[in-house]
């Protein structure tokens, strides 16, 4: 774990080398000083020698400047490593996150995510500050102060040697028992950032089903438990003051007494043991600095350990040694895939499938929801990686060819589709960076966008707010039709992607595709029956498998299923309804089960 951390040290290395370093001086400044002390006491002010007096103030004085000098360049340093280092940690959490698969993120969620590369970042970032100065510069003051103080009085000095083991003993206690408070709390973190980030993405929903007390219950209820636990860990680390101070006083009283007795006796002098007194604060408070240091990096360590399982978590997607660069066609093939979302082949999303699409073919998918329509298409361009069997595209494995290369050639508008923030010529250039404004008006009209565009005061520069909130859902999908035609993909894949637009619009889309891309392999996943009727084939999926392939005739004799589905929302549009898309998938789903039973018989 440590190792992984000081990689991402890198540029930092000389500040975090010298922070330490001006550390060690200040402290041999500071040692320096009571020294002096004992001369000023002894040799002027006892001795009524204004000579040395005058003498020893003015060194101690100079001392004391350069220690703050050294003090302040090494504070300089310390603040320059600590946040270079977060910076750099944040910098390879996030270059390492963009390399995930989609498995790999709905392995740490995206909640956690975000808390690691921020809350966990800081707490590491304080725990290094602490590190490079104080943790260093106490063990250095303790040997110091304990030698100086030993050459001082031997005898005196012993009484550390009982106060030491004492207190290690309580911290080792304290910080055994909070550590795993401390693990629990961040994971609770995770869980509220997870409840922010759904509440304000879905805040339209929560208004909408009046759900906003339910949702402030929820997130109280895990703010409590953050508050829960950190108080349980802060009372534990609390005993860690009275513990110090405890012993701290004791030792002084320890010394102050027996030092009396022995000025009284002649064999100390009043210097020797004014200087003992401030080694022996030095040597306190150099414990109790070593303690908090201690405490933070119990802090810290949880988040540490949490941001290495980010960094150490390989991609599940690798790249083949020597890719294939070049796609020849969009032909894709998909043989005996089976597919589960947890890599594990007793639970399986997809069963074997097998399906042969040519290259140009528009082919239409069918089925209810949860039947994994969404889940095959996810395979083409390695979003997820096929469990059993192989996808190919082009007569090659997916997974031969190199994934920039593949994506490039695969343009999904995906069911659940993002906008950034940015104008809306910006976001469309996602599909391609060099796009002329030509063909950025050409694919807008196409994807049936121009005609809202061109009702925006700003046009093309309209500024999409943040998660395209400020255009309607059925525009939304329309631009983000736009942005794939743009890419001019070798295969486009339209997951549910009309569900928001009216059926004549989603009609002219359609032609627009045999203009704009006619050799391109189309994949159109719907809930109506008109937006897949006139495909070449149309797939109709069933429980994680293919029902029934076929032309729209051929299925409508041959599939129960699809005459189910089309006759029912035959029967609903000739009442002037068109189905809404949660109507027409809850109707495939009571057939479903029918349907499979007249087919197997
Ligand atoms: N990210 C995911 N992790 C685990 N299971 C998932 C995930 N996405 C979908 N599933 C499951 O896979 C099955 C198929 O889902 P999906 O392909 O999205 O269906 P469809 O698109 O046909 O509605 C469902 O049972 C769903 O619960
Ligand atoms: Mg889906």
């Amino acid at each position: 774990m440590i190792k992984t951390l000081m990689g991402s040290i890198r540029e930092y290395k000389k500040a975090s080398l010298l922070s330490p370093l001006f550390v060690i001086m200040e402290v041999g400044m500071e040692v320096i000083i009571p020294l002096l002390m004992v001369r000023l006491i002894d040799q002027g002010l006892n001795a009524g020698n204004m000579h040395n007096t005058l003498m020893y103030g003015l060194i101690m004085i100079i001392c004391a400047m350069i220690s703050l000098a050294f003090g302040v360049l090494a504070g300089k340093y310390a603040a320059s490593a600590s946040a270079g280092l977060a910076k750099n940690l944040r910098h390879d959490l996030y270059h390492h996150v963009q390399d995930f698969s989609f498995s790999n993120i709905d392995h740490f969620s995206t909640a956690s995510l975000v808390t690691r590369m921020t809350t966990d970042v800081t707490n590491v970032q304080n725990a290094y500050m602490m590190i490079v100065r104080v943790a260093v510069r106490a063990p250095v003051m303790l040997i110091c102060a304990l030698a100086m103080s030993l050459t001082l009085n031997a005898r005196l000095s012993c009484a550390f040697l009982v106060a030491v083991p004492i207190m290690g003993i309580g911290l080792f206690l304290i910080i055994k028992n909070a550590h795993p408070i401390f693990e629990r709390v961040f994971r609770t973190y995770d869980k509220l950032n997870n409840v922010v980030q759904e509440n304000l993405r879905g805040i339209r929903v929560v208004k909408s089903f009046v759900r906003e007390d339910h949702e402030i219950d929820k997130f109280g209820h895990i703010s409590q438990k953050i508050f829960d636990d950190f108080s349980k860990a802060e009372r534990l680390l609390a005993f860690n003051m009275p513990l110090m101070q405890f012993v701290m006083y004791a030792c002084m009283l320890i010394i102050a007494w027996f030092g009396a007795k022995f000025i009284v006796t002649g064999s100390m002098t009043t210097g020797a043991l004014t200087s003992l007194i401030t080694y022996v604060m030095q040597i306190l408070m150099s414990l109790m600095m070593i303690s908090m240091v201690f405490v933070m990096i119990t802090m810290a360590q949880a988040s540490a350990e949490r941001i290495v399982a980010v960094i150490n978590e390989e991609p599940d997607l690798t790249d083949n040694d020597h890719p294939v660069s070049v796609i020849p066609d969009g032909a894709v093939s998909f043989q005996h895939v089976g597919f589960s979302y947890a890599g594990n082949p007793d639970k399986l999303s997809l069963k074997d499938i097998h399906l042969d699409v040519a290259a140009g073919e528009t082919i239409g998918i069918i089925g209810g929801t949860g039947s994994g329509k969404s889940s095959l298409v996810q395979l083409i361009p390695r979003l997820y990686d096929a469990t059993l069997g192989t996808v190919l595209v082009g007569g090659q494995d997916v997974r031969n060819y190199d994934v920039k290369t593949l994506r490039n050639a695969v343009a999904m508008v995906l069911q659940k589709n993002e906008l950034f923030s940015g104008t809306i010529a910006e976001n469309l250039r996602w599909g391609n960076a060099a796009a002329t404004d030509e063909a950025i008006a050409t694919a807008a009209r196409l994807a049936c966008a121009s005609e809202f565009i061109d009702q925006m005061p700003d046009g093309y520069d309209t500024m999409i707010e943040q998660g395209g909130t400020n255009v309607s859902g059925g525009q939304k999908q329309r631009l983000c039709i736009a942005r794939a035609l743009l890419k001019k993909p070798k295969i486009l894949i339209l997951d549910d992607s009309t569900s928001a637009v009216d059926t004549a619009t989603d009609a002219t889309i359609r032609k627009g595709f045999k203009t704009i891309i006619p050799g391109t392999t189309t994949f159109i996943i719907a809930q109506r029956i008109s937006s897949v009727q006139e495909a070449d084939r149309i797939v109709v999926m069933d429980g994680g498998t293919i029902s029934a392939v076929g032309t729209h005739d051929e299925l409508l004799s041959a599939s129960p299923i699809y005459k189910d589905v089309y006759e029912s929302q035959m029967a609903a549009s000739s009442k002037g309804d068109t189905p809404s898309p949660e109507d027409a998938a809850a109707i495939p789903e009571s057939s479903v089960k029918g349907g499979m039973k007249r087919e197997t018989v």
